[in-house]
């Protein structure tokens, strides 16, 4: 395979611009590892751990499985009883970790300590505003989250077509585009769009390593393109998941006239229960998060398969637009 070099590959010691990104309860040594040995950067996602102590056995599991660098999650959302982030923190810096992925209100001496002692640390967020405030900050490298993402989008839904340029034109460090991209043709358009790498997480889902079960990848293969839905968008707190008896009852109760109080709603949207259904792959008991690219997802490849093919059908599709200029 040919190299693809950029940017990203050179700042994170790594063989393609390719990134899964922190996913709860999916983000464990078996995905992170499979993806880094693919050439990737691949990431643990501290807060599936229980406390501290489990993520540096978690760390200490994935250098076991991979000589290649990876990083760790921290997400940090309001909470009524937030996780001991510091103390994740900590474990992530004496663990030796190369990369730090942040989502979430990240505050400032969380960076200037990861920073000094030598982490590279990516910032995920939605808005264009939000990756000039946290270049300001000091992080190495931005992740911008277009709307067609998994997860939290953000409520100013602008899509990654968009957002991906108009953040390439404000930032001066590296760029990763993430939401919506599944296969080779959204790598090269992204790298054409002014990122220097994507970041892909429903479609690391349906891969075989990934530590979920096989329903839930076959739900990935079998939903299409409109098959997510935005939920608890009344109450501020947008996420998009897959559509499936929950998440239809959480988007039809919001609905109602005068909205639901969120603790009307809490028990289908408890994390609990989400990871419950990874476990027990009974795909119509909770909420499953996914994005749009489901729409492009036929099959359940290794990480490896992945990578190769999508660096491939990356390198050809930008080929035969260079071949373009000379007609
Ligand atoms: C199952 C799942 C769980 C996720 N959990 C997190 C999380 O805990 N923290 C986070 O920053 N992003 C989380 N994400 C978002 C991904 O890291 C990534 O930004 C997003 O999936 C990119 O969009 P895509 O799914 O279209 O590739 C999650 C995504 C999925 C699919």
């Amino acid at each position: 395979m040919r190299a693809l070099k950029t940017r990203i590959t050179s700042l994170l010691g790594i063989d393609y611009p390719i990134v899964q990104g922190g996913m709860m309860w999916v983000g464990r040594a078996e995905l992170a590892s499979a993806v880094s040995n693919a050439g990737g950067l691949g990431i643990l996602t501290a807060l599936t751990q229980p406390d501290p102590g489990a993520l540096a056995t978690e760390i200490a599991r994935c250098r076991g499985m991979t000589t290649k660098p990876f990083g760790v999650n921290l997400t940090m959302l309001p909470s009524v009883n937030p996780p001991p982030y510091e103390r994740y923190l900590d474990v992530i810096i004496n663990g030796q970790v190369r990369v730090l992925e942040t989502a979430g209100n990240v505050p400032e001496a969380y960076i200037a300590k990861a920073k000094a002692a030598g982490v590279i640390i990516i910032h995920k967020c939605t808005t264009v505003r939000h990756a000039m405030a946290a270049e300001r900050r000091g992080v190495d490298v931005i992740s911008i989250d277009g709307f067609e993402c998994a997860g939290h989008p953000g409520s100013e839904d602008v899509g990654g077509l968009v957002l991906i340029p108009a953040a390439a034109n404000k930032l001066t460090i590296p760029l990763i585009a993430s939401g919506g991209i599944g296969d080779g043709r959204g790598l090269a358009a992204a790298l054409v769009l002014g990122a220097d790498g994507v970041n892909m997480g429903t479609r690391f889902c349906a891969t075989r390593e990934a530590p979920i079960h096989e329903n839930i990848k076959q739900m990935m293969v079998d939903k299409t393109e409109s098959d997510t839905n935005l939920i608890l968008r009344t109450l501020n707190n947008t996420g998009r998941c897959l559509k499936n008896a929950i998440s239809d009852e959480v988007v039809f109760r919001e609905h109602q006239p005068g909205g639901v109080p969120f603790k009307d709603i809490a028990h289908l949207v408890a994390g609990a229960r989400g990871r419950k259904i990874l476990e027990s792959g009974d795909i119509e008991d909770g909420l499953v998060w996914g994005g749009q690219v489901v729409g492009l997802i036929h099959d359940i490849p290794t990480c490896h398969e992945l990578l190769q093919r999508m660096v491939k059908q990356a390198q050809e599709r930008l080929a035969l637009a260079s071949a373009w200029l000379l007609q």
